[in-house]
C-alpha cells in the first residue's frame, strides 16, 4: 500500500462525530438537539447592519485593510476593561484577538504541545479542544468530574505521578454537560496551579449566559499570575459567524501566540473586529445578553419539564444554571449511539456523550442543546426521544 503523503500527526485524525451528525440533521424534518448553535433569531441583525455602516462611514477603507496581528487596539482596550474593570492589571498587551476561540485553542496547542506531552482535561470535555490537542499529538488525560466540576482529589492523585503541559477547563456551564466549577473548587485549584507551577487554560464562551445564581469569578482573575490563560468569545453573545474572540494572558505568552498567529492567518478579519468594536461602543450589548439569557432560560425550562414528563424513571439529568446544554444519564449499560440511530429514524437528533470523553467512557450519556430549538420542537423532540427510550429500557 502506498505510504500516506500526510504528516505523521494527521494519521490518527478523525472527523468530528458531531459535524457528521449535523450533516444528517440538516434534513428539515429532523428536530435537532445535536448542534451547539446559538438561536439565530436572536442575532442583533439591525444593530450589526448599523454598526457595519457606521464603521465604513467612520473608518473608511482602513476597516477593510490588512491590520496588526494582535488585533484592533480599541477592541483590545474594551476587552481588557471587561476582564479587569479597574484597568489596573490588564492592558492591550495582555490581549490577542483570535478568529474564534477555536483558533485560540489551536495557537495555544502550537505554543505548548510537543508530541507526547500531557494535557489534563475535565471529563466530559469540549470536542474541539480535544481535536486541537490531539492534532499536536498530546496525550490527553481525563480527570473525572462531577456536578461541581473537576474532582480536586482525582487531580491531586494524578499530579503525584505526572506533570501536564496544560490543564484545560471550562469553569462556566461547560460544553457538553452544562455544569460549572464550584467556588470552593476554584479556590483550591488556584492553589494547586500555583504550588505545582502548572499552566491552566480557561475557556469561557458561556460565562455570560447565566440564568440564575451568582456569577463566579474567573480562575484567571482569581489566579492573577503567569500560570493562567483565559479565552473569551463573542460567538455566543453576538454572532459566531463574525469569528471574533480573544485570549488573555501574560504579555510574554500573548507575544508568542501573536508570532504563531502571524504564520497562521496574519490577523483576525479586520471588518469583523471593527463591527464588534462598534457594537460594544454604541450598540445594546448588555441588553442583548439579557435577552439571550431570558430566552435560553425559558427553553431550558421547557426542556426540563418535557424530559420530566416523557422520560422513563431510570433516566436522570441535570439542571444547568446557564449556557446552552443539558446532560442526560441513561441507565448503566445502555449505549446512546444505538439510541441515536433509533431516534434518527424518528427524525430527532442529539449527540451521544461518549464523543466528549477522551477515554471513550460515558457510553450511556447524552448532550442536548436547548438554545436552538423553539418550545414546540422541544416538546415534540423530547417526546420522541422518550418513546425510543421507553421502548429500549
Ligand atoms: C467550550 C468551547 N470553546 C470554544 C468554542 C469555539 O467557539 P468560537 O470559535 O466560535 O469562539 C466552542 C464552540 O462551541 C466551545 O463550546
Amino acid at each position: 500500500m502506498q505510504k500516506s503523503r500526510g504528516a505523521e500527526r494527521i494519521a490518527g485524525l478523525k472527523s468530528s462525530a458531531i459535524r457528521d451528525i449535523l450533516k444528517i440533521t440538516s434534513r428539515p424534518e429532523v428536530i435537532s438537539f445535536a448542534g451547539g448553535l446559538p438561536a439565530p433569531e436572536l442575532f442583533p441583525l439591525q444593530e450589526i447592519a448599523d454598526a457595519a455602516q457606521n464603521v465604513l462611514l467612520k473608518y473608511g477603507s482602513s476597516a477593510l485593510q490588512y491590520s496588526i496581528t494582535e488585533g484592533l487596539i480599541p477592541l483590545r482596550e474594551k476587552i481588557a476593561k471587561i476582564l479587569d474593570p479597574d484597568a489596573k492589571r490588564l492592558n492591550i498587551e495582555n490581549i490577542l484577538i483570535t478568529q474564534g476561540s477555536q483558533q485560540g485553542l489551536d495557537l495555544i496547542s502550537k505554543l505548548f504541545i510537543d508530541k507526547g506531552d500531557m494535557v489534563f482535561t475535565e471529563t466530559p470535555s469540549y470536542l474541539g479542544a480535544l481535536q486541537s490537542f490531539q492534532l499536536f499529538q498530546a496525550d490527553i488525560i481525563a480527570i473525572p468530574s462531577d456536578e461541581k466540576g473537576i474532582r480536586i482529589n482525582k487531580l491531586l492523585e494524578r499530579l503525584k505521578e505526572q506533570k501536564p503541559k496544560l490543564i484545560y477547563l471550562m469553569p462556566n456551564f461547560q460544553n457538553p454537560s452544562g455544569t460549572s466549577l464550584s467556588m470552593e473548587r476554584r479556590l483550591k485549584l488556584i492553589e494547586i496551579i500555583k504550588s505545582h507551577d502548572l499552566m491552566l487554560v480557561e475557556d469561557d464562551p458561556y460565562g455570560e449566559l447565566i440564568f440564575e445564581g451568582e456569577k463566579l469569578p474567573s480562575l484567571y482573575n482569581l489566579g492573577r499570575s503567569k500560570n493562567f490563560i483565559y479565552m473569551g468569545s463573542f460567538s455566543k453573545t453576538i454572532a459566531p459567524g463574525l469569528r471574533v474572540a480573544y485570549v488573555a494572558g501574560d504579555k510574554e505568552i500573548i507575544q508568542k501566540l501573536a508570532v504563531i498567529k502571524q504564520g497562521t492567518d496574519l490577523h483576525t478579519n479586520t471588518f469583523g473586529q471593527f463591527i464588534v468594536n462598534e457594537y460594544l461602543e454604541n450598540g445594546n450589548y448588555y441588553e442583548h445578553i439579557n435577552q439571550i439569557r431570558q430566552t435560553y432560560k425559558i427553553r431550558r425550562d421547557y426542556m426540563l419539564s418535557a424530559i420530566d414528563r416523557y422520560s422513563p424513571k431510570s433516566v436522570t439529568w441535570n439542571r444547568p444554571a446557564g449556557g446552552m446544554f443539558l446532560w442526560v444519564n441513561l441507565p448503566e449499560g445502555m449505549d446512546a449511539q444505538k439510541i441515536l440511530l433509533r431516534c434518527l429514524e424518528n427524525d430527532v437528533a442529539f449527540v451521544p456523550g461518549q464523543e466528549f470523553f477522551p477515554d471513550s467512557s460515558g457510553k450511556n450519556t447524552i448532550r442536548l442543546n436547548f438554545s436552538n430549538a423553539n418550545p414546540e420542537n422541544i416538546e415534540e423532540g423530547i417526546r420522541r426521544i422518550g418513546e425510543v427510550l421507553k421502548a429500549q429500557i
